[in-house]
């Protein structure tokens, strides 16, 4: 079986560049379909999730290229108003496609979307959207179909800010006539400033992403455009972490600090030093000190993408660490595997309770979802003596080369079938 296969205990030393972000890049390359020309894309992970996004506009009939880190894409075609079934049960975040088909097509059916198991991933929130901006939809077994004819609202409120449904309606609406509409209590992500700034670059008229409105002018087109996709805070974080983890220093040459200052903070409460007057460097003397609490949330609270990681980390840490994950129902896969290597953590309230523990042990363990896999690895490389971690293909959906990008700091890490 696919695996990486670690043998902890190295500190991590040196520099490198963080990939592109998987969670812009993805709702990007949906966007792309509004596009009439051509759009290049710059920074693209080479993820299996952006091999299934760019398979997508392949099914509806986009033409795409990718060259390395770039990708080629030209959507002046005559789209299909369905989204294979398999292809959107091989990724949640292929509903992120409905918003700009719905704005070509007028009507669309979707297959309900796959995904990682991070408890129920209902699309319930989409759907409310859609209605609330005219949209009508008739359920079927296993798919959706939506008609769209009718002049959206000029406000919208999210019943919850939900970053796939925030990027649904900024898809939706950047195209098409009418006077400006206010989306209240959107996802304020920096990968909802991202997509902003891509839908201008070739045209659009939206303002206010990262606040608590964005108000979007619908343009009658938008034209192509040359875009890079901006760099991935959550594997910044993971790296970091390891980094923290294992001990030594290590700058990430492209990280932007302000798309992550909670967690940042945390890690230097945990007794690590950071210096980010360029890009963000990571000093760390063994020893990490409990954070005691830990709450996930919606931006620019501490992201649950994040809270696995963090996990980890706690888990060598000299104290208690309670983790509460208020994001997703059942985020908590990894701690089972992290206990198998050793570490402390009971349940409390439908928390994890981290007792840190001095080591953790090489084990065999398996990750369920990419996040969980990610803390795995960071576990694995502290750990005394040899970790294997299953589940590659999971990890793979958000992080390119991972062990390439360790290797290069000093880990002992290979993939091994
Ligand atoms: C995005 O997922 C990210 N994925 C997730 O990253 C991230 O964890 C999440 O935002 C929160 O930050 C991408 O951007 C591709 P939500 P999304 O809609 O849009 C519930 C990773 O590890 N919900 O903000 O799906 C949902 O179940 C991934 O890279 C409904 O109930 O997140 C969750 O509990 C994992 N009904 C909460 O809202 C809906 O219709 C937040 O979901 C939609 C969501």
């Amino acid at each position: 079986m696919d695996r990486f296969e670690i043998i902890g205990g190295h500190k991590l030393e040196g520099r490198f560049s963080v990939q592109g972000a998987k969670n812009s890049c993805l709702p990007i390359i949906a966007a792309t379909m509004l596009v009439q020309g051509e759009t290049v894309l710059h920074n693209c992970p080479d993820l299996k999730d952006t091999e299934v996004a760019v398979s997508i506009l392949n099914s509806l009939g986009c033409y795409t290229e990718r060259q390395g880190n770039d990708i080629y894409i030209n959507s002046d075609v005559n789209l299909e108003n369905t989204i294979p079934e398999e292809l959107m049960s091989k990724m949640r975040s292929s509903i992120m496609f409905l918003g700009p088909l719905l704005s070509r097509n007028k009507c669309v059916r979707i297959y309900y979307p796959g995904g990682c198991k991070l408890g129920p991933r209902p699309i319930n929130y989409h759907i409310d959207a859609f209605r609330a901006l005219g949209a009508e939809t008739y359920e079927e077994e296993n798919s959706i179909f939506f008609k769209n004819f009718s002049a959206p609202p000029r406000e919208i409120t999210l019943e919850y800010p939900s970053v796939g449904v925030t990027e649904n309606i900024m898809t939706f609406l950047a195209v098409g006539q009418g006077d400006e509409i206010r989306i209240k209590n959107p996802a304020r992500e920096p990968e909802i400033l991202d997509l902003q700034n891509f839908l201008n670059s070739a045209g659009a008229k939206i303002k206010g992403a990262g606040n608590e409105e964005i108000i979007i002018k619908p343009v009658e087109k938008l034209h192509n455009t040359e875009y890079n996709i901006m760099p991935d805070r959550i594997a910044t974080l993971t790296y970091l972490t390891s980094v923290a983890m294992c001990g030594g220093d290590v700058i990430i040459d492209n990280a932007v600090p302000e798309h992550i200052r909670k967690p940042i903070k945390l890690l230097e409460k945990a007794g690590a030093e950071i210096r980010d007057s360029y890009g963000i460097r990571l000093i760390s003397h063994r020893g990490i000190k409990a954070l005691g609490k830990i709450e996930t949330g919606p931006y620019p609270d501490f992201p649950t993408d994040a809270q696995a990681c963090f996990s980890a980390l706690m888990s060598t840490s000299e104290g208690e660490t309670e983790i509460c994950e208020n994001v997703f129902s059942s985020r908590f896969s990894h701690c089972d595997e992290l206990k198998k290597m050793g570490a402390d953590i009971d349940f409390r309230d439908g928390n994890a309770v981290v007792k840190g523990v001095k080591r953790l042990k090489g084990a065999e363990v398996y990750a369920s979802d990419l996040r969980c896999g990610a803390a795995l690895i960071a576990a694995g490389l502290s750990a005394e003596g040899r970790t294997k971690v299953y589940g590659t293909e999971f990890i793979d959906r958000g992080y390119e080369n991972i062990e390439k990008v360790l290797r290069k700091i000093g880990a002992d890490i290979k993939r091994l079938s």
